[in-house]
């Protein structure tokens, strides 16, 4: 039954020529999808909220709609996040979605998040319903959290103290490598057979951040911990960082959630569409241990 349904997965369904708009064009799933677009033969529109300085970008604020309309002339694809920062995702979402749909794009997949369906009410479950009563060819892929946070999100405390500093304990996490992401979405992007599908996307394996420290430390030679930390603690160092209040809650919400064993589980899902098996922790460690050496 396991392989059959995977054989079904991996029957490709190309299409020709798209213009693709992809939103978060200069982020860390945007710019590898981009190029995994282009490279499949997509036309690729980049959108950036600052000033464009490439060919192929196109100008959009989500915040303030500003340029909403214009990025999407002639274009046949889209992929849509809500860049982070912003709690109220659906906001941001669902006049990108009410414009693909006013154009009758061919297909659209959206960057929800691991766990976003468990509540209805919750902001990214709703542009996903938003986008699955479109009418719409859709995709929705729900990551769990990008093992690319360790460059980026918690870089500081690697760099600058040696240790990653989440209110989490001891529970796991099945991180998935945002290059894996990527490459769903230029999939999905790609073929039409598993339209109107939803996918959990995680890595293989789920590791606590001691051990993710361990991997991080066997890589680097530098010696890296973990340290428990409280919610209020957590809350404090987002605020300290200028992180909008709305936001730092969420995220303190959602660590919350990983700290309950919500993020532990794995699926088969970046298998069954890429035909290969999800990156791993010690792999991404290498190709990224340049972050953390000081
Ligand atoms: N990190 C995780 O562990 C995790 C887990 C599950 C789901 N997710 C989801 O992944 C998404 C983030 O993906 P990512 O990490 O690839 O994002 P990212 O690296 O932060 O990139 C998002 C891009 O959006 C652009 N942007 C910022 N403000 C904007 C605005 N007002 N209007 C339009 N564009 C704006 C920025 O590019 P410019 O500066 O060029 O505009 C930014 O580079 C979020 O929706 C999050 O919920 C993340």
């Amino acid at each position: 039954m396991r392989a059959a349904r995977l054989e079904a997965f991996v029957t490709h369904t190309e299409h020709p020529m798209s213009k693709t708009l992809v939103i978060g064009a200069s982020g860390t799933v945007g710019s590898e999808l981009a190029r995994l677009l282009a490279a499949r033969g997509h036309e690729v529109v980049r959108s950036t909220h600052r000033a464009p300085t490439q060919p192929g970008q196109v100008q959009v604020d989500l915040a303030t709609r500003q340029g909403l309309a214009a990025a999407f002339e002639g274009v046949t694809r889209a992929f849509l996040l809500s860049p982070p920062g912003h709690a109220q995702q659906d906001a941001l979402l669902v006049p990108l979605i009410e414009e693909a749909r006013e154009r009758g794009l061919a297909k659209v997949v959206l960057l929800s998040a691991m766990g976003a369906n468990a509540d209805e009410a919750a902001p990214l479950r709703k542009a996903e319903l938003a986008l699955e009563r479109s009418g719409l060819a859709w995709n929705v892929i729900r990551p769990n959290w990008f093992m690319q946070n360790f460059n980026t999100f918690w870089l500081h405390g690697l760099r600058e103290q040696g240790a990653i500093f989440l209110p989490v304990g001891r529970a796991k996490g099945s991180f998935v490598d945002a290059r894996d992401i990527a490459a769903v979405a230029a999939e999905l992007l790609s073929r039409s057979d598993l339209d109107g599908r939803d996918f959990d996307l995680t890595g293989a394996e789920a590791f606590d951040h001691h051990e993710v420290a361990a991997i991080l430390s066997r890589e680097t030679g530098r010696t890296l911990g973990f340290e428990d930390i409280t919610p209020e603690a957590m809350l404090k160092g987002l605020l300290d960082a200028q992180v909008p209040r709305p936001y730092a809650e969420f995220l303190v919400l959602i660590l919350g959630f990983f700290k309950a064993g919500y993020a532990e589980r794995t699926t088969d899902a970046v298998q069954a569409i890429l035909g290969r098996a999800p990156g791993s922790f010690a792999q991404y460690a290498k190709d990224y241990r340049a972050a953390w050496l000081v």
